[in-house]
């Protein structure tokens, strides 16, 4: 049965008087709720991912046996007023569901200790309300009118294969909260309140009903709460060796952002004739992933000229003049989550300058000394060890340092850093910065095992007043950034059909522009 009960994990709708004309008479009221066709509740069949969630669900469950461990989705978040960001999971909710853009405001999901051994998975969320409750044509915020219908609990039962229970059922997880129960504190700090509320509870209860051991300490240590931190980790650990169905995802999304770059590169004449021709390069690659059916992973950096030197530029209202390079940074995601990240540093008007050429290649032979670090059983700073050299070397032989290369590559040196100041390397999957809670002996002191996926972006910026590089320097950025797949034989770059040389880079424009 449909739960039209007002749930009260769930905020009620935010007010706002002004908008709201929906009328309140008993006619209306009466009216509204009659004269609907039955609801078809066709099953789909489990979606492809369900089997490597519920096999991810269980690498879990061994690590933390007689334990409640509750993954919350999270909710909507304000953007201003009374509109919201789109909704995004916590990724560890979609990791382990495998439910992602199409997953509900305020699920909850909840492994709980079974007798036998492991844990029983169930996801609790808000089902859709009948058409006799005011939220399906009242509520901006949730009702179907307004946001459209939600799925019912068999359908989202039988799509991602898992036991579902309303989101009102969720009262007696509550009432069953030990000082065993994790939570994972940052996908729902709202429930995540009831959640600690609810341990405090059961710990004032123990002292109550005291044993000469228990004490008021026990409530400071929940209070904590570092158990919390480790699943939050372990959760981040568990993504770093990438499942067969998120190795596919990836490929996916990588040839999808290869399709927006190619977009991008057909586009530039126009782009180039335009005020704010970097927000024009945005909207021609955002437009691509829209097109074809999907989002992008994270803001578009189209940074032209000395923009190029910001790392992180994504106002992208500048000009992207003839001459001058841009650097297109930028991610299809799929309704998966899963995200690709790829930069490529263009020629606006088709040719490399000799010193952007210069600074291209020097870049490129970073990432490739990278690159043929890059196997199972390599340590993944020794990826980041290898492209410094590169550029220590580089920066050194033209001058840019008061050291030689080797001094500063010296721990207590890094000279050469000041041209590029960011790591050559991160982790991606369903975050473009993914599984950035792992601890150091797992990511930057890691050993690189197969299904690992992982960025190589190494770069170089001459800011347009740094007096240490030669005038015609200054104000180039560059940036490559590939998709690196570790695999059992070596690595394979995601990203390579993208062209990457300089040649190639202006082969491309060309081509593209005939
Ligand atoms: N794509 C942006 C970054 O890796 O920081
Ligand atoms: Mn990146």
């Amino acid at each position: 049965m449909a739960d039209t009960t007002a749930p009260p994990l769930i905020p009620a709708a935010r007010s706002n008087e002004n908008r709201s004309t929906t009328p309140g008479s008993t006619g209306f009221k009466s009216f509204i709720a009659s004269g609907w066709a039955d609801r078809t509740d066709a099953l789909p069949g489990a979606r492809e991912q369900a089997p490597f969630a519920a096999a991810r669900r269980a690498r879990l469950s061994a690590q933390y046996p007689g334990q409640r461990l509750i993954i919350p989705a999270g909710r909507l978040k304000p953007r201003s007023n009374d509109t919201d960001y789109a909704f995004r999971a916590h990724s560890a909710f979609a990791y382990l569901t495998g439910w992602g853009s199409d997953s509900e405001p305020g699920a909850v999901l909840v492994l709980e200790p079974a007798a036998a051994g492991g844990h029983d998975a169930t996801l609790y969320f808000r089902e859709r309300a009948g058409r006799d409750s005011d939220e399906f044509y009242a509520n901006p915020d949730i009702g179907e009118f307004w946001i459209g219908p939600r799925p019912s609990v068999t359908q989202v039962a039988s799509d991602l294969a898992l036991h579902v229970r309303g989101i009102a059922e969720l009262t007696g997880v509550l009432s069953a909260v030990d000082s065993e129960t994790l939570v994972v504190r940052e996908a729902d700090p709202t429930f995540t309140e009831q959640v600690d509320e609810a341990r405090l509870r059961f710990a004032a209860e123990r002292v109550l009903g005291s044993t000469a051991t228990d004490s008021p300490f026990s409530i400071e240590i929940n209070a904590e709460h570092e158990p919390d931190a480790g699943l939050t980790r372990d959760l981040s650990e568990l993504r770093l060796v990438k499942d067969a169905f998120e190795i596919a995802q990836m490929r996916l999304a990588v040839a999808a952002t290869a399709r927006g770059f190619d977009d991008v590169v057909a586009d530039l004449p126009r782009s180039s004739q335009h005020a704010r021709g970097e927000r024009l390069v945005e909207g021609v690659f955002n437009t691509r992933a829209r097109t074809d059916g999907n989002t992008v992973g994270y803001d578009t950096i189209a940074a032209s000229g000395p923009h190029a030197c910001i790392l992180h530029w994504t106002r992208n209202d500048g000009v992207v003049a003839p001459g001058d390079l841009i650097l297109i940074d930028a991610g299809v995601e799929l309704d998966s989550y899963y995200t690709a990240d790829i930069t490529r540093t263009l020629p606006v008007n088709g040719f490399y300058t000799d010193v952007q050429r210069l600074v291209y290649e020097t870049v490129r032979e970073a990432a490739d000394a990278a690159f043929a670090v890059v196997r199972s059983g390599a340590v993944f700073r020794d990826v980041h060890a290898a492209a410094m050299a590169v550029i220590a070397r580089r920066t050194a032989e033209w001058g840019m340092l008061p050291v030689t290369a080797d001094e500063a590559l010296l721990p207590e040196n890094g000279h050469h850093r000041r041209y590029m100041v960011h790591g050559t390397s991160h982790h991606l999957g369903i975050d473009v910065h993914d599984c950035a809670q792992a601890r150091r002996d797992m990511y930057l002191d890691g050993v690189l095992e197969p299904g690992m996926v992982f960025t190589i972006e190494p770069g170089l910026y001459f800011q347009p007043d740094d007096l240490t590089v030669p005038a015609e320097f200054r104000g180039i950025g560059v940036r490559i950034e590939d998709d690196i797949l570790v695999t059992p034989t070596g690595a394979e770059n995601l990203s390579a059909a993208i062209p990457r040389t300089a040649t190639e880079v202006e082969a491309w424009i060309a081509a593209a522009q005939r």
